[in-house]
């Protein structure tokens, strides 16, 4: 009877290579090191799910990270699976600029980096494999097409936008593609622009300072569900009724978005799809193998007027 289970496994190994046979079962798994952004927003939860799920599935040995919304965390723990030479680096960076320094670092260790969620600026593309993750200036654009198409009030209309952390990807792009959009029509103008930092408590408060100095508000765009959630409590509380006195168009299509959508609080919501972890699995295994990848993965996602709200509601999975 063998003593132990090493001795067990060795004669397993012996037995699959004198049979002829590769040892992929005695593998090591792949060490997959993820830096994530933090738990800022519904969609976030959902994203940190989705990765920690599919490693999971994936058999993959996850090592994660909650950077809670600071980039000097995220670089920390880069730094310290660059230490513990994990196979993988995958990060959703918080903002976009200062990661050239913590790549290289990864880059002379030999371990791939992999985007995923929000895209950086970098003079060296090379300093990662791929992105995989939304066209955020295209969900600016949907939501500025959406108003465009749907306002139904005459005269001036007076927008305020609550963005998201500033210099992130999709606070950048977001603006960028619904300011692209409503300059078409110079009736629609933004007249107050503040980050509310992707948080409900955030939008609260913002909305609530824009309530009280702005007289006439007739729209609002919100970078995110959570902040618009949070701003419909501050427009409920000061008298008025969010998504009729107020207009409001979110992104993210949340399960909260769509509560709010059918309570008839909210008028929008541009879908970006956080279920981004089974990709990551099977990109990150591909990469360890060195298969090449394209720059840029980008999601698919729709729209959802609060309309169709009700219908949509139990095909969501987050
Ligand atoms: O980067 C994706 C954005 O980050 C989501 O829209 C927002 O909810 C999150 O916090």
């Amino acid at each position: 009877m063998l003593k132990s289970r090493r001795s067990l496994l060795s004669v397993i190994a012996a037995g699959l290579i004198v049979g002829g046979l590769a040892l992929p079962a005695l593998a090591a798994p792949l060490t997959l090191g993820f830096a994530q952004v933090g738990a800022e927003s519904e969609w976030r939860t959902a994203n940190t799910q989705s990765i920690k799920d599919s490693a999971k599935a994936a058999g993959i040995n996850l090592k994660f990270s909650d950077a809670q919304q600071k980039q000097e965390n995220q670089i920390k723990a880069i730094r310290s699976f660059i230490a513990q030479k994990v196979d993988v680096i995958a990060f959703a960076p918080v903002v976009t600029t200062g990661w050239d320094t913590v790549l290289k670092e990864a880059k002379s260790a030999k371990i791939p980096v992999i985007l995923t969620d929000r895209s950086i600026e970098t003079k060296d593309p090379s300093l990662y494999v791929t992105m995989i993750g939304s066209d955020f200036t295209e969900e600016g654009r949907k939501a500025g097409k959406w108003l465009l198409d749907n306002y139904k009030g005459e005269g001036d209309v007076n927008i305020v936008e609550l963005q998201g952390t500033v210099g992130s990807a999709p606070a950048i792009e977001r603006k960028k593609g619904f300011e692209e959009v409503i300059k078409a029509n110079p009736r629609f103008k933004i007249t107050r622009s503040q980050t509310g930092d992707f948080t409900r408590s955030k939008g609260k408060e913002v909305m609530e300072a824009f309530l009280k100095t702005d007289k006439k508000i007739n729209v609002l765009f919100a970078h995110n569900d959570d902040m618009a959630i949070g701003a419909i409590q501050a427009i409920e509380e000061a008298g008025m009724k969010p998504g009729k006195d107020i207009i409001i168009v979110s992104i993210d299509s949340v399960k909260g978005a769509f509560e709010a959508m059918m309570a008839g609080k909210l008028n929008v919501s541009v879908e970006c799809n956080p279920l981004l972890g089974p990709q990551l699995m099977a990109i990150a295994k591909e990469v360890k193998a060195g298969k090449p990848q394209p720059k840029r993965i980008n999601t698919k996602e729709g729209i959802f007027p609060m309309e169709t709200a009700a219908k949509e509601f139990p095909n969501r999975k987050y």
